[in-house]
């Protein structure tokens, strides 16, 4: 199949949350299916886990983490690691379709060239959320955060680059594609706690895939 003439076909629309950071509605529709047996096989060699923030409280969003680097956070911060610390090993390989998918979304955005080293899998059940934050444990702020929604829908606030600043709210559901970079690359965001609700491929959980260019 030609991907790029497929694409075109793809019901998507663009909504701007602000200069830099926008909604693609359905981007990743097409490629569903490869992605979660993606997200298979990545967490069938680095299983999900809660990790404990600095402050000593353990997320309630499980993670799992694919290509060259892997966030990790625990008693002595966040980073990016080389290595699963569950493991020892390297993470698994970011997965072809992962790539592609953050690429052309990343291009669509704006965001030529973007090639993410880190792909941080962050699955939601009934009741996780997480709390504003920026991501900002990346080297250069160049490139743009790509964070795919699949699953049950949640809302994403997005804020601006004080914490005190008011957030927008953001219905994202599973398909949905959003893009931030550029003068929008630390803005705060995050996610309310995920409702209850059974989604048709995923049940009662939404999975978050976010691509970084974390060196
Ligand atoms: C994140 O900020 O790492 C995840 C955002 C999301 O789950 O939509
Ligand atoms: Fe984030």
């Amino acid at each position: 199949m030609n991907h790029d003439l497929f694409a075109d076909e793809v019901p998507c629309w663009e909504e701007t949350l602000c200069p830099g950071a926008l909604v693609l509605r359905g981007q990743a529709l097409p490629q569903v299916e490869s992605l979660l047996a993606a997200v298979e096989t990545v967490v069938a060699a680095a299983p999900w886990r809660h990790l404990i923030t600095p402050g000593g409280y353990r997320m309630s969003v499980a993670m799992s983490n694919c290509g060259l680097y892997g966030w990790v956070s625990d008693e002595t911060g966040y980073r990016y690691d080389a290595q699963d610390p569950l493991s020892g090993r390297r993470w698994p390989a970011m997965p072809e379709v992962f790539r592609q998918l953050a690429r052309e979304a990343a291009e669509r955005a704006g965001f030529k060239g973007f090639e993410p080293d880190a792909c941080l899998i962050n699955r939601y059940e009934v009741g996780a959320r997480l709390s504003l934050h920026q991501d900002k444990d990346e080297r250069d702020y160049g490139a743009p955060i790509v964070s795919v929604s699949l699953g049950l829908p949640a809302v994403f606030l997005f804020g601006g680059l004080r914490r005190s600043d008011p957030q927008q709210r953001v219905a994202l559901a599973h398909g949905d594609v959003v893009v931030w970079g550029g003068p929008a690359r630390l803005r705060y965001h995050g996610v309310l706690a995920l409702k209850a609700g059974t989604h048709p491929l995923l049940g009662a959980q939404r999975i978050n895939l976010t691509f970084r260019k974390a060196r």
